[in-house]
């Protein structure tokens, strides 16, 4: 089954987002397999984001992500990288639908209080930066049949 990389960034968490972002995809049926809260180090964070480490505001990107305390979690269930996208909405809080994690908590691109992969394979990428392997969980849902036919 497919798995995402989902972090609520030091915004969210500060504004106490996590639980009503847990609530969302919980809600939609999705599987939460990993979850840790911590303070990412200036070399995690550089890795997470080294392909925008081009950008001008890259130094500033590390530096938030940095203050912590930033929520990682691994999320599971068909599609999630992109139907997580989708929840979270547009990178720009400004140009976010309202009813996405963006539109309705966001204004500025720096502060847009999550991180969700923009592919599968940034997903397995992202999942093996901020966890070990032994950190995700294996377990069914009894409630499994009720949101997969
Ligand atoms: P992530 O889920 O955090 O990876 O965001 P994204 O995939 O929607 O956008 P992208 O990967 O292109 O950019 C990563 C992060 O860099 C964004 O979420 C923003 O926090 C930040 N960022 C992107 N563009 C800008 C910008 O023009 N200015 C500033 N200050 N930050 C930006
Ligand atoms: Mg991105």
């Amino acid at each position: 089954m497919e798995r995402t990389f989902i972090a609520i960034k030091p915004d969210g968490v500060n504004r106490a987002l996590i639980g009503d972002i847990i609530s969302r995809f919980e809600k939609r049926g999705y599987k939460l397999v990993a979850m840790k809260l911590l303070k990412p180090s200036k070399e995690l964070a550089e890795t997470h984001y080294a392909a925008l480490s081009s950008k001008p505001f890259f130094a500033g990107l590390v530096e938030f992500i940095c203050s912590g305390p930033v929520c990682a979690m691994v999320w599971e269930g068909t599609d999630v990288v992109k139907t997580g996208r989708t929840m979270i909405g547009a990178t720009k809080p400004t140009e976010s639908a309202p009813g996405t994690i963006r539109g309705d908590y966001g204004i500025d691109v720096g502060r847009n209080v999550i991180h969700g992969s923009d592919a599968v394979d940034t997903a397995e990428r992202e999942i093996g930066i901020w966890f070990k392997p032994e950190e995700l969980v294996e377990w069914e849902p009894t409630m499994s049949t009720w949101i997969y036919e």
